[in-house]
């Protein structure tokens, strides 16, 4: 009883994480217009990353309709750059890429499943698993993207970001049915047949 009121009480001071306001770098955005700018920066430079990355998953994939569906999502995205580079001209701003950290971190993840895994089925439900969270960030961003643009009066450039998320969550949808309809049960098969093995 003792303890724990002394832990309690240490809990609520010294440990917990010390908060500080941040100092803004020196170019730091001021409005959002500049914030906007930021965050198309990040998803140009996460879009030319997948247009790199995408080619070896579509190698290391074995299912038909999944080597197919990456392969489709690769030129999808090689028009998404494009499509990010007119946004840049109707903002009157050269295109320009700054390192996404969280994309690079998702790419790097998406290799290590590909070491993680053997060919086959399963190393599809991985690659799938890897897609679907670049998707999902990619869903994430765009709709912030697109919010943004509406507050800020863009709204040519919102009907371009709308076309890219909602070809986003269709991507995302089409790894769902593949997945269902024919990657994991193609994965749980190899497992009954590993576990008749043991
Ligand atoms: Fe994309």
């Amino acid at each position: 009883m003792k303890n724990s009121k002394e832990s309690s009480k240490k809990g609520a001071g010294e440990n917990a994480p010390s908060q500080v306001t941040v100092a803004p770098a020196a170019d730091a955005a001021t409005n959002l217009g500049a914030l906007f700018l930021e965050c198309l920066k990040d998803i140009y430079w996460a879009e030319n990353a997948l247009v790199k990355a995408l080619p070896n998953m579509e190698a290391n994939a074995t299912d038909p309709s999944l080597k197919s569906s990456i392969k489709d999502h690769l030129a999808v995205t090689k028009n998404q750059v494009v499509r990010l580079e007119t946004i840049f001209e109707l903002l009157g701003q050269e295109a320009q890429g700054k390192k996404c950290e969280a994309m690079a971190g998702l790419i790097l993840e998406g290799n290590g499943i590909l070491e993680e895994t053997h060919p086959g089925p399963v190393r599809d439900a991985g690659i799938i698993a890897a897609s679907q969270k670049v998707e999902h960030y990619e869903i994430a961003t765009y709709g912030t993207l697109l919010a943004f643009a509406k507050a800020l009066g863009e709204n040519d450039a919102a009907k371009l970001l709308q076309q890219t998320l909602a070809e986003e969550i269709e991507a995302d949808k089409i790894l769902t049915d593949v997945a269902i309809v024919s990657v994991n049960a193609d994965a749980m098969e190899l497992t009954g047949v590993a576990e008749k093995r043991m």
